[in-house]
């Protein structure tokens, strides 16, 4: 296939498109680089700058280079506390750059696209573990503008003749087995467990704060779901061969229908180093368990999760060590 990633220099674009190339598919992408980083291009694949808020850059890129049979869109402005903030920049970037790209994907016959969204739809989840079908009500800006965007996909799906694969992620984490390409440690806003441990494993960060102990789970802290990045990339792939198939359009979670809590992955990264750890109060708006459940997946893709959490942790100390 020939493959359009947007947003294919980031994190988790960027490992999409590793798995594209290890598919001896073409591939073509386009980012603005606000937060990706051009050594996560891989060799083979061809770059484009440009913003897809800007109907300029996408008209020109698309009249360069045609005839694309998937659209990946994975650019997205995407840190829940900010999101808070400037609600506008996420409504702009978010929204604002899917609509542009809905729009030039139709005057360009450009008819399949994968969506990357995030459990954050679902907002205060009504159950521990969530299935599609759920109510979603987001809680914050972010999971707002990717829910419209969701819904923006949907109905131009009705008039267009688009076919859409949306995914809901959970918890992202780890890295390639090559460490070419991992999570972004650079970046100051780490928010997630899996680069937060990783940074006190290598003495990086001085002691981990676990929020609350007093949760109604089986040790008193939070559960989560962790997918590897490799796992997800690879549902991509498969998404994109399912549509390409003649299949109808599918809306999915990608989790692994299983959870760990912060104090589990604590023991399991003792394995790699010391973990200072301190429990420190609550955070506001956390669930005490956020599971994806992930029978859909694999009803729709016959997609499974192959690797294990030891492997996310692996990964993501051994590039967090090469890479700083
Ligand atoms: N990382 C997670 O845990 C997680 C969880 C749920 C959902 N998601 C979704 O997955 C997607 C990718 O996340 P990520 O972790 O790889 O983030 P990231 O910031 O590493 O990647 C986003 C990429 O998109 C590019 N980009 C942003 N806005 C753009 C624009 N207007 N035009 C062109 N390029 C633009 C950035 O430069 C970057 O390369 C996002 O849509 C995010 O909402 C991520």
């Amino acid at each position: 296939m020939k493959a359009l990633v947007i947003g294919g220099a980031g994190y988790i674009g960027s490992h999409l498109v590793y798995e594209l190339i290890r598919d001896n598919h073409e591939v073509i992408i386009f980012d603005n680089l606000s937060t990706g980083n051009k050594n996560n291009v891989h060799s083979k694949a061809k770059f484009y700058l440009g913003d897809i808020t800007n109907n300029e850059d996408l008209v020109s890129l698309l009249s360069k280079e045609s005839n694309f049979d998937v659209v990946f869109h994975f650019a997205a402005k995407l840190i829940v506390s900010e999101s808070m903030e400037k609600p506008l920049e996420y409504y702009y970037n978010n929204v604002e750059g899917v609509r542009t790209l809905l729009e030039n994907m139709n005057k360009f016959k450009l008819n399949k696209i994968i969506f990357s969204s995030t459990a954050a739809v679902y907002g205060n989840p009504i159950k521990d573990i969530c299935e599609e079908e759920d109510l979603t009500n987001p809680i914050n800006p972010y999971g707002e503008t990717k829910l419209i965007c969701e819904k923006m996909i949907k109905w131009c799906s009705h008039v267009n003749n688009l076919k859409y694969g949306i995914f809901r992620y959970f918890n992202v984490a780890g890295g390639d087995k090559s460490l070419e390409i991992g999570y972004d440690y650079h970046n100051p806003n780490k928010t997630h467990l899996i680069p937060i441990i990783t940074e006190v494993a290598l003495g990086i960060r001085e002691k981990l704060n676990v929020y609350g102990n007093d949760y109604d789970t089986r040790d008193g802290t939070c559960i989560r779901d962790y997918i590897h990045v490799t796992d997800l990339a690879k549902a991509h792939l498969l998404g994109a061969k399912h549509l390409l198939s003649g299949n109808d359009s599918f809306l999915l979670n990608l989790g692994s229908n299983n959870g760990y809590s912060v104090l589990e992955i604590i023991e399991a990264t003792k394995k790699y180093a010391q973990i200072n750890y301190e429990i420190s109060k609550r955070r506001e708006g956390d669930p005490s368990i956020l599971i994806a459940s992930n029978e859909k997946a694999k009803e729709v893709l016959n997609w499974r999760p192959e690797l294990k959490l030891d492997d996310i942790i692996k990964t993501s100390i051994e590039y967090c060590k090469k890479i700083l």
